[in-house]
């Protein structure tokens, strides 16, 4: 990923985090996946009165990703509305694990980007035994 291709992937996880719908905690997140092809999907965190019908901003854009190209995902930009890191959520780890191996992470706060692999976030990853 160069400087420019990063930048653009935050510039559009900040357009999702202003679509995000988050009217129970108040936590406001967006997030932007990137295919090998250079293919963009955002996604926002969207919050259902039934809480746990809610979905975190990283699933909703590989959710997006998984059905708008068939191409591996190369990274995701997360950013949150507190302007602090937001590490994804254990059940995020688990999926973009799955679906996009070897995907590389980026977070931004008002301290500048830090960027981690998947492996760093799942060390121990669930692997589906295969029958
Ligand atoms: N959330 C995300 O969208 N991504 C994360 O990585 C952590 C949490 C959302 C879920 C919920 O809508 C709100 O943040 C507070 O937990």
């Amino acid at each position: 990923m160069t400087v420019k291709q990063i930048q653009l992937l935050f510039s559009k996880a900040e357009d999702a985090l202003k679509r995000s719908v988050a009217p129970y905690s108040g936590f406001r997140v967006g997030a932007a996946v990137i295919s090998r092809g250079g293919r963009i999907y955002t996604g926002s965190n969207i919050e259902n009165p039934s809480l746990m019908l809610s979905m975190c901003a990283e699933r909703t854009a590989l959710y997006k990703g998984l059905t708008g190209v068939n191409d591996p995902f190369v990274a995701i930009a997360i950013v949150s509305g507190a302007g602090d890191y937001c590490f994804p959520c254990g059940a995020c780890r688990q999926l973009l694990y799955e679906f996009a191996p070897g995907i590389d992470v980026y977070l931004k706060s008002k301290k500048g980007i830090k960027k981690f692999s998947i492996e760093e976030f799942l060390p121990y990853p669930f692997r589906a035994p295969v029958p």
